[in-house]
């Protein structure tokens, strides 16, 4: 298995470009289901989800097109097939996307459910219970979620009990076929989601209230082909943000938007971390010290709990302490012990973590249990003294775009081991 190694102590300077947005693509790609297509998507992103999803459509009988070098995928067809099977989706919960697609425009989904994972429990059931309230029957047998909706689906006011981004997803995508008018209460505002609802009204539908949290969708009989830009990846943006923070560098994000980052912004701010609009993007920089700064997580546009331990391995060579809370998974500190093990001084209680920044980390062979977590430890990698081996890297090329050469490209002294 490939590893990472990364020298710290160089500071970064030069252009970072952002990539798509990996938690975009994976609804986007899901919407092809809707129609025949063709849907072409472009500015999409080179990594594992991507192909894992790509490879779902493909079981499902879609025709998928990717040209790498474009930066293009474009699927078409119908379904043949509507099982989800068990492999795809514990490979990559977003596969679970698949099911109000399925069922709006089929009548009928078997999906597998996708089970636990390293970060928390993360059930599915706001996704049922919403589909259920639009008239489908649900039964889980042999792990799989049959779902049947023999008339179609009909739109319903469905009030979320609670923010999540997948289900407010897969009720979009479901409610822009089903008959009759949707009301989606308490919807997430995260900016994938708005990218969802445009690329849905390129395809013929018909969504108002984007951004907001109540989303209203007037059902229509089919929808048809679109071209559709994926939005930067606001979380990658954010993960280069703090690789320059952290080394007390200067880069520009190429292509990456204020706006999508939340309260983000103002969380670097607060901790001496300077972000500003800048011709083609954001330009990062930290000339002084870094500041401990409280944060907690939460739905956008609070603070992303997907920068959680981006920021944490910034507080650890901050001036001060942090106090981190994590409201939106119940286990996603595993990247403590690993920064323990580079010299950070964390405490762990529950859902909230205390950071004393010390002046210097050092290099350690570290490994990770998931995406955040890993890019964490190549951040403290950056900054620390010597040798920082990351162990595990498949986590990475999940959800970043050949993370070693776009760090060494602007100074990082990083590097791929073939495993
Ligand atoms: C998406 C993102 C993920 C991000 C998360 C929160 C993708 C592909 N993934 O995940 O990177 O960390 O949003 O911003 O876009 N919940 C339930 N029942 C449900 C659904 C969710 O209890 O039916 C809970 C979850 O366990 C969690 C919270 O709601 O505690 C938020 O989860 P959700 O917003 O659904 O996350 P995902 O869509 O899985």
């Amino acid at each position: 298995m490939d590893r990472i190694r990364i020298r710290g102590g160089r500071s970064l300077t030069g252009i970072i470009p952002i990539s798509g947005a990996k938690n975009a693509a994976l609804p986007l790609m899901a919407t092809a289901l809707l129609s025949d297509g063709p849907l072409t998507l472009t500015n999409a992103p080179d990594l594992a989800d991507v192909t894992t999803m790509s490879g779902l459509l493909a079981q499902h009988g879609l025709r998928v097109e990717r040209d790498k070098q474009a930066r293009t995928i474009t699927m078409s067809g119908a379904a043949t097939n509507l099982e989800a099977p068990y492999d795809l989706v514990r490979k990559m919960r977003a596969s679970v996307l698949v099911l109000g697609p399925l069922l709006a425009r089929y009548g009928q989904a078997r999906v597998s459910l996708p089970g636990g994972c390293a970060i928390g429990t993360r059930p599915v059931d706001l996704h049922l219970k919403a589909l259920e309230q639009m008239g489908a029957e649900m039964e889980i047998t042999a792990g799989y979620i049959e779902a049947r909706a023999p008339g179609g689906l009909k739109g319903a006011r469905i009030i979320f009990p609670q923010v999540s981004v997948g289900a407010t997803e897969n009720i979009l995508m479901a409610a822009a076929l089903a008959k009759g008018t949707s009301e989606i209460v308490n919807a997430a505002r995260e900016p994938e989601i708005s990218d969802l609802a445009a690329c849905l009204m390129r395809m013929g539908a018909r969504i108002e209230g984007l951004g907001t949290d109540r989303l209203v969708v007037e059902g229509v009989p089919s929808l048809g082909a679109a071209v559709h830009p994926i939005i930067p990846d606001r979380i990658e943006a954010g993960t280069y943000a703090c690789a320059a923070a952290i080394t007390g560098g200067q880069v520009l994000l190429g292509g990456a938007r204020l706006d999508h980052l939340g309260a983000v912004v103002r969380i670097l701010r607060d901790a001496g971390v300077d972000v500003a609009e800048a011709d083609g993007g954001l330009k990062v920089s930290r000339l002084n010290g870094l500041r401990g700064t409280d944060v907690m997580t939460e739905p956008f546009p609070g603070f992303a709990t997907d920068m959680q331990a981006q920021f944490m391995a910034l507080m650890c060579v901050a001036e001060g302490a942090a106090m981190i809370t994590e409201t939106i998974f119940e286990n996603r500190f595993m990247h403590v012990p690993e920064l323990s093990r580079m010299g950070a001084r964390i405490n762990f209680h529950g859902a909230s973590a205390i950071v004393r920044g010390v002046p210097k980390l050092s290099g350690a062979p570290v490994m990770a249990t998931d995406l955040r977590a890993s890019v964490s430890l190549i951040l403290a990698g950056l900054a620390a003294e010597g040798e920082t081996i990351v162990n595990r890297v498949y986590h990475l090329d999940r959800g970043y775009e050949r993370v070693e050469a776009k760090l060494a490209a602007v100074g990082a002294d990083i590097e791929r081991l073939p495993g």
